[in-house]
């Protein structure tokens, strides 16, 4: 096997190694938790759980195209909250930057809205926002694309924006259940054939496609899970490492195996 043991000082041991130069993360909605967002699915505190006011048939239905179409009134309660606010990146966000700084990020898929990724200094180039972002917003049948403002005031008053051609409605360009992902996201999967580490935070693993995206890499590519909880396959490759726990703390231990502790609270408190 590639690693000594399944371990994260083995991790650590390989990313300084000549063997280890592509590195792909792939994240959710836990490596924002630590920063006041909460994620969709936890108990309790997860959006899914708290969205009894709203009266859905079911939790997932705030984010159903067709459920949409026929209502999009949840959605515009919702939308307001989920609105990027004054959210600050977590040491999980800065330690992609500090992957970048070493030159070992390749590319960061993130399932998550939020731009935080961004704001922990990444370039656009490194990131696919696989479920799509708040940057823009149209018309779900025309596809005309509508001003952000005007739709940002809509949204902060829960009313319903309608296009100003054919009368649709308007939806920000967040992925819903029933839609396909953004072109982009397609076009850098044959990326991860390239990977020398993929390291998974903060995310069920429940979402398709992007939860498939884990079996891309090469079947002896070490693959690093972090999260609160067991997901997805891992464990089942010769070189899974599955690191329970949070983001934060699995990341820090990982920054100071490598020595770049104090580089990560660095740009973690620019
Ligand atoms: P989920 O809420 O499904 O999963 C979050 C995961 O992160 C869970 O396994 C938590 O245990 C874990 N977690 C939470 N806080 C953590 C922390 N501080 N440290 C470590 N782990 C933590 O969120 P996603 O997997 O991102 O899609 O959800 C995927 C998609 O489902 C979202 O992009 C969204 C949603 O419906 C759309 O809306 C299209």
């Amino acid at each position: 096997t590639v690693l000594e043991a399944r371990d994260l000082p083995s991790i650590a041991k390989y990313m300084k190694s000549d063997a280890c130069k592509r590195v792909f993360i792939m994240n959710g909605a836990g490596i924002s938790t630590s920063s006041g967002i909460p994620d969709f699915r936890s108990p309790d505190t997860g959006l899914y759980a708290n969205l009894a006011r709203l009266r859905l048939p079911y939790p997932e239905a705030v984010f159903e195209i067709t459920f949409f179409r026929n209502n999009p009134k949840p959605f515009y309660m919702l939308a307001k909250e989920l609105y990027p606010g004054n959210f600050r990146p977590t040491p999980a966000h800065s330690f992609l930057k500090v992957l970048d700084n070493h030159k070992l990020l390749t590319k960061c898929f993130t399932q998550n809205i939020d731009t935080l990724e961004r704001r922990a200094g990444l370039s656009d180039d490194k990131i696919v926002e696989a479920h799509g972002s708040y940057a823009s917003q149209r018309c779900i049948d025309c596809k005309r694309p509508y001003d952000a403002a005007k739709l940002k005031e809509k949204l902060f008053k829960e009313e319903v924006a309608h296009c100003e051609n054919c009368k649709g409605l308007i939806k920000p360009d967040i992925v819903f259940f029933g839609e396909s992902l953004p072109p982009l996201f397609h076009r850098s999967i044959p990326s991860l054939k390239s990977a020398d580490l993929l390291i998974v935070m903060g995310t069920s693993l429940v979402v398709q496609p992007f939860a498939s995206l884990v079996d891309l890499v090469p079947e002896d590519c070490p693959r690093l899970l972090i999260n609160l909880e067991h997901v997805g396959d891992f464990g089942s490759r010769p070189n899974d490492v599955v690191h329970l726990g949070k983001c934060d703390d699995g990341v820090r231990e990982l920054c100071r195996l490598l020595g770049w502790e104090e580089e990560l609270e660095r740009e973690w408190e620019k």
